[in-house]
């Protein structure tokens, strides 16, 4: 085991104890860098040296996810749509990037304004480290699936694209070509980057794309929420949960929900077509992953602080979330470009009947609110602490 895989293991030990036992992580802990052949039940660090996973690229990594250096204009952050104000989403229905201002709900474009709005909802970046946990608990954070629609694979791979993407950060800046050279070139001129880039990865050499999304990676999977009331109920504490939201669980696995939304954090991560109905706000109808409107089954936890719901945030609560499950669970497709028939089968075995308002009760029980909300000061390129937000 290499030097400062002592400081990972505690760190992740942290990050998996709830649901996976410390001692099981010790026996899997790879002691080389093993990109190929990993066994499925390895902890989130994988795409990555081993070695390289530590409290110093912790650190650098959240550096650059509140840099808005990172942006074409110097103006947008990573978390400027993923603030621990809004739990790491953006409240937004679709979200607003480039040529804008303000945070969360608030945020609102320039005048005049060119740029479309992001044509999908942001997702929360609390527990991505866990994307694509299976029904047993394990993680391969290789393939960790990305995205509504899992077009990307892993955190490091999936924090490079909002970077080259015109209406989250890019703009008109540079080309989509050279966006990601552009952005490392400024990096290799702020000497604190040379310094914590020195430090996370040993070399002044070290200031890449690939060392960029490693750092990255490694903050987000300390953004970890999954304590919640009902983990506490189901660890033994029988008065974390009220009688309603007990009914609301039981009813959740009753009802269906559960067969599609299971294990450890609610998701089976795969793609389901549903029929949620498009934002108008887009030009063009959103057809999801391979253009089957199919979308991948988000994790249900801290639902309570990401408002508002699915691909296209068409749904403000969990109210009418649940109603248009009602709806579709008798074949009525919401969206025009999906008929009844492509549902996914499981939905038209869904019977809500009057549980609609102990599943949400769970649902919102679901929620962790003790994760990381700290704001950094400031950051090494000097430029507001997540972009243009106030
Ligand atoms: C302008 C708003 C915006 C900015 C800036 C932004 N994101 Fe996102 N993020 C989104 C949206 C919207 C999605 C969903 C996009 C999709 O599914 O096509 C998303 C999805 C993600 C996901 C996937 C989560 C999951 O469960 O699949 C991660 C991880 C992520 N963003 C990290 C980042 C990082 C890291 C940065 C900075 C390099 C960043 N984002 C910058 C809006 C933004
Ligand atoms: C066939 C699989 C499937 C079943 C069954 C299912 N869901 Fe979902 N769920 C999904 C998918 C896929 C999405 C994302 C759809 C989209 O955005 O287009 C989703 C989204 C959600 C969301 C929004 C989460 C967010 O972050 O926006 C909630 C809440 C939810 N489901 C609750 C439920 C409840 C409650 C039930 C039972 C009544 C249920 N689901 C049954 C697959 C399923």
């Amino acid at each position: 085991m290499k030097l400062k895989s002592g400081i990972l293991f505690a760190s992740l030990c942290f990050f998996c104890s709830f649901f996976i036992a410390c001692q099981k992580n010790e026996e899997l802990i790879p002691t080389t860098n093993t990109t190929d052949n990993q066994s499925s039940s390895e902890i989130p660090t994988t795409g990555v040296n081993n070695a390289t996973v530590s409290t110093e690229t912790i650190a650098l990594g959240k550096a650059l996810f509140w840099d808005p250096i990172l942006s074409g204009k110097r103006d947008v952050s990573c978390a400027t749509c993923h603030h621990p104000a809004n739990g790491y989403a953006d409240n937004l229905d679709l979200s607003i990037g480039v040529n804008a201002v303000g945070l969360g709900r608030n945020r609102h474009f320039l005048s005049p304004n060119t740029f479309a709005f992001v044509k999908r909802n942001a997702q929360t970046i609390l527990n991505t480290a866990f994307n694509g946990m299976d029904a047993n608990g394990n993680v391969n954070p290789a393939t960790a699936p990305m995205f509504w629609d899992s077009r990307v694979r892993s955190l490091e791979t999936q924090s490079i694209e909002p970077i080259k993407t015109l209406e989250e950060m890019r703009g008109n800046a540079y080309s989509e070509a050279v966006a990601i050279d552009s952005v490392v070139a400024r990096l290799k001129r702020i000497p604190q980057y040379q310094q914590l880039f020195q430090s996370a990865f040993g070399n002044a050499q070290s200031i890449t794309a690939a060392n960029m999304g490693i750092a990255i990676a490694s903050f987000e999977r300390t953004l970890v929420a999954n304590n919640s009331r009902v983990d506490r109920y189901n660890a033994g504490e029988r008065s974390a949960l009220t009688a309603q939201e007990i009914n609301g669980m039981n009813a959740f696995q009753t009802v269906g929900c559960a067969s599609c939304h299971s294990g450890n954090m609610f998701s089976d991560f795969q793609l389901h077509v549903l029929s949620v109905p498009d934002n108008t706000k887009n030009a063009q109808s959103d057809a999801g992953a391979n253009n089957t409107y199919a979308f991948r089954t988000p994790s249900l936890r801290n639902l309570r602080v990401t408002a508002p719901y699915m691909h296209s945030g068409v749904f403000q609560t969990l109210n009418d979330v649940v109603g248009f499950y009602n709806r579709i669970a008798g074949g009525n497709s919401q969206n025009r470009n999906v008929t009844g028939r492509q549902i996914d089968p499981r939905i038209r075995n869904l019977r809500i009947g009057n549980n609609q308002a102990a599943i949400v009760a769970f649902i919102n029980a679901l929620s962790d609110d003790n994760f990381d909300k700290t704001v950094p000061t400031s950051v090494p390129s000097r430029l507001s602490v997540g972009g243009n937000i106030r």
